[in-house]
Parts: C-alpha cells; structure tokens; sequence
C-alpha cells in the first residue's frame, strides 16, 4: 500500500505514536558526536521539494533529511519555477513526474494543494505535506510533539497552552489535531479577532481570550508567529498591545515552569521577549533538531515495504 502524509487528520494515534518512535532513533544518531552514516533507504529515489512558499527551516530540514538518507533532491522555488511564467500548478507537476520522481515535499499558500496533487499523481509518487495555506503543517505537528514527548513523557492529560495567530495557522490546527488524539489538554488563548469560529467543537480544545494564569500550571506552551502575509486588514490594534496581552514577556515566564515552544520564525519582541526565546525553558533550538529526525522517520515510513 502506498502511502501519503497530507495531514495529522488521516493518521491513527498508533501510527502517530510510531513515527514519534521512529524518529527517536534518528534524533539519537543525529545528537550523537560521531559523525552522522548517510544512510541507503533512499538510494536510488529522486524527492522533489516544491516550495511555493517562502520558507528556510521546513526546506532545509527536508532537504537534509532526504540526504540523510542517501535520495536525490531536486529543489523547485516559486522565484524559480515557471508558475511564474503562468504554467498552472498542474502543469508544472506534470514536468516534474515525467522526471521519474519517487516523492514531492509540497509547501503551498492555498489550503488544499497536497490533495489536489493527490488527485493527479500517478499512485507511486508519494506526496507530503509541507504546510498548505491555513490547513494542516503534519511534519511540524510531529516535531513538536516529538520536542514535548522528550520532556515531558506521555502527554496524556498534561495542559498545553497555543497561544496567539490561531486563526492562520497551519501549525495550530495539526497541532490540535494530534495532541487531542494522544490525549493532551489543550487550552486556546487569543484574540476573539484570531480565533477561528466553532473552534472548540470542531477540535475539542478549551478557548479563552485572556492570558492571565492560563501558564502558570501549563507543562508546555506554543507560541505562534503573527501571520501578517494572511491577513488582509487589520484584526488587533498594534503590536505592542499584543505582546502585552499574549506576548511571553520576562515576567510571564518567571511565573510558570512550562517549557516554551515556537515553530519559527520568531517576531522577538512580538509574542517572544529575548528573555522568553532565549531562556532555559525554550525548547526552540530543540524543535529544530528533532525536525530533521520527524522528517527521516516519515520517509523511513513512506518508502518501507507493505
Ligand atoms: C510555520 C509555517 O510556515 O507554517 N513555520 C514553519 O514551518 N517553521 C509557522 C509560521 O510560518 O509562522
């Protein structure tokens, strides 16, 4: 059976709870001290990244993955491909395949596109999800649970807070998606103006709109960058009223042992202080870490025989 990774939404907790597995061992080799065996799973496979959205860490993370495990990659960036030119989506695709691609690695800013490409690729060519539009970010899902597993063990019943953009974040809604299935208690908090409506029923999460001591007996928060790029008018008054409301300042994060988490970039000053990015509870650097090891495991999965 072949497989794709199009969302957080299509994978049973089991499969979630190997992949995090999988991916324990990579991250192992990958903090080891000796220098990393490229390994041979995908020798002889050519992964295409199609990027059709700015994006550093996910693209390079892939990327070394892929290397990692001995693939090819070929790298299309929206600058560089003739979308730019007017060739649809579809078309450019098709040019693509008909260079004997194994695997496409799809960032888009329109919700929907990885299954779109579902629908056009030849059954063989496996697609996953690099962030599409609001809707789902899969790999960045797992790596953040992967981060907080590392610290925290089970998740079952432990309070984690998402705080800020909910409304145009990919990253929110898998994040909601998984930890509800490993049994987490998520907790909500932003703007009404950035809250998506029917929340709470359609992802069984608590939701309030004030930080208060919403992190003081949180085990984890994450942070969300402000989306400027999908917002088309103003949805709260300025930037310092919001870091005053929701940013994790100095004060905020003296008050909770929570450990601190942000898929990047960063608005420093925004919705993290220095002193919030910087301390001992972020676990920012490590998110980036157990990323190239989520993204391994789910090629080790995608590729393994059924
Ligand atoms: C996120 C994304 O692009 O969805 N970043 C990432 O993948 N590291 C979050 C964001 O853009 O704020």
């Amino acid at each position: 059976m072949n497989r794709d990774l199009l969302g957080i939404r299509q994978l049973s907790t089991d499969q979630i709870t190997d992949l995090l597995r999988r991916s324990d061992g990579y991250f192992l080799q990958l903090n080891s001290i000796d220098p990393f065996r490229k390994s041979s799973l995908l020798d002889g496979r050519t992964v295409a990244n199609l990027f059709f959205e700015n994006s550093t860490r996910t693209k390079t993370s892939f990327e070394l993955a892929e290397k990692r495990l001995g693939a090819t990659s070929v790298n299309l960036s929206m600058q560089t491909s003739s979308l730019t030119k007017g060739e649809s989506l579809i078309d450019t695709v098709n040019v693509i395949c008909a260079m004997k691609v194994d695997c496409v690695v799809v960032r888009h800013s329109s919700s929907g596109v990885p299954q779109l490409l579902r629908k056009h690729l030849p059954d063989h060519i496996r697609i996953i999800n690099a962030g599409d539009g609001g809707h789902e970010h899969p790999t960045q899902a797992l790596l953040d649970a992967a981060t907080l597993q590392a610290k925290l063990g089970s998740l079952k019943n432990k309070k984690i807070v998402i705080i800020g953009d909910i409304l145009h974040s990919r990253v929110a809604r898998s994040n909601m998606i998984l930890l509800n299935k490993l049994g987490a208690k998520v907790t909500l908090v932003s703007p009404l103006t950035l809250t998506p409506k029917y929340v709470e029923e359609i992802f069984g999460v608590r939701v309030v709109h004030e930080l208060a001591d919403e992190i003081k007996d949180a085990s984890a928060v994450i942070s969300l960058r402000i989306q400027f790029e999908r917002q088309s008018r103003s949805l709260f008054p300025n930037l310092s009223d919001f870091r005053m409301r929701y940013g994790l300042t100095p004060l905020r994060i003296m008050e909770t042992n929570a450990f601190i988490l942000h898929p990047g970039p960063v608005n420093r000053g925004v919705e993290l202080d220095n002193e919030a990015a910087d301390s001992e509870k972020s676990l920012i650097l490590q998110q980036v870490k157990r990323g190239v090891a989520i993204r391994m495991a789910v090629f080790e999965w995608l590729f393994e025989d059924k």
